[in-house]
């Protein structure tokens, strides 16, 4: 098969993998919302380099969108997304199914997961019932494409934490890949939010990531007041006009928090602001 296919119903993609995986080729998946950007297409790279076969999901997830979010807004650009893998060269196949192929008792009627404590914490203290939708929809992408290898980006590091948990808890087979966090000249996390950002704002933003890898550092230079280090970091940003949901120092395997004596190795900073109608999200590890 030469070129980039777009399918949207759950038997043709099936029917595209068949002969892949009858030939042993290795199979990746690449999940995402669409709106792709440089971050996007980074995750597609690494998964051509460690599969045979790329399949690209774009689906705006409405079980992952709490009531009065903005899943009705949220940046739908299926031509650019098309163009932008076909030009990268970097997919097999794009799978951009209607919300009835993916649930097709409705949203509301889906069958639902429930995660542990860990997905009410940090941004699922904010979005309440978000992991669960998030979880759903992997969990149904993985069970039609059934891949080899899963790959999600780090910046969302919580989902990607309760993804490997959801992977590990019911034995999926597939392999869960992180890629690492692209970000722009100004260290700004790429993201799709980021368009919901005025220029302004935009000069702004990357303060972030400031804030967390000051953190990070101040860390890795001895200081272990972790409560004090996050309410420095959060009030800084609170000054600068964002609107802080959190800013946590956490274990990066368990996502607990570290105890005080915690020598600083295995931390990761995390953070979440919102700065006008954008909701940013960042990490750093110690
Ligand atoms: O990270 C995202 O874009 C989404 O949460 C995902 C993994 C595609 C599920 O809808």
């Amino acid at each position: 098969m030469n070129g980039l296919v777009r399918v949207t119903a759950t038997r043709a993609l099936r029917e595209i993998c068949e002969p892949w995986r009858a030939g042993r080729q290795r199979i990746a998946l690449v999940p995402t919302m669409g709106n792709l950007h440089a971050g996007h297409i980074s995750l597609c790279r690494q998964a051509r380099e460690i599969a045979d076969r790329v399949i690209v999901t774009i689906f705006v997830n409405p079980t992952q969108f709490s009531p009065g979010e903005d899943f009705e807004s949220y940046p739908r650009t299926p031509d650019d997304d098309l163009a932008a893998l076909e030009s990268a060269q970097c997919a097999d196949v794009v799978f951009a199914p209607e919300v009835s192929e993916i649930y097709p008792h409705g949203a509301h009627n889906a069958v639902r997961l429930a995660l542990p404590p860990m997905s009410s914490e940090l941004c699922g203290a904010s979005r309440p019932g978000h992991f669960d939708g998030v979880a759903g929809v992997v969990l149904r992408l993985c069970h039609i494409a059934q891949p080899d290898v899963l790959v999600l980006g780090q910046k969302d590091f919580q989902q990607l934490a309760l993804i490997r948990w959801l992977v590990t808890d019911l034995s999926l087979d597939v392999e869960v890949h992180g890629a690492p966090i692209v970000r722009d000249a100004e260290g700004l996390a790429l993201s799709s939010r980021n368009r919901y950002l005025d220029a302004a704002e935009m000069r702004r933003a990357p303060e972030l990531h400031r804030a967390l890898s000051a953190v990070a550092s101040a860390i890795r230079a001895g200081s272990h007041d972790f409560e004090a280090l996050e309410a420095s970091a959060a009030s800084s940003l609170e000054s600068q006009g964002f609107r802080v949901d959190y800013v946590e120092i956490r274990n990066a395997d368990t996502l607990r928090r570290p105890v005080s004596d915690d020598n600083g190795a295995g931390l990761i900073v995390l953070g979440a602001a919102r700065l006008g109608k954008a909701r940013l999200i960042d990490n750093v590890s110690v």
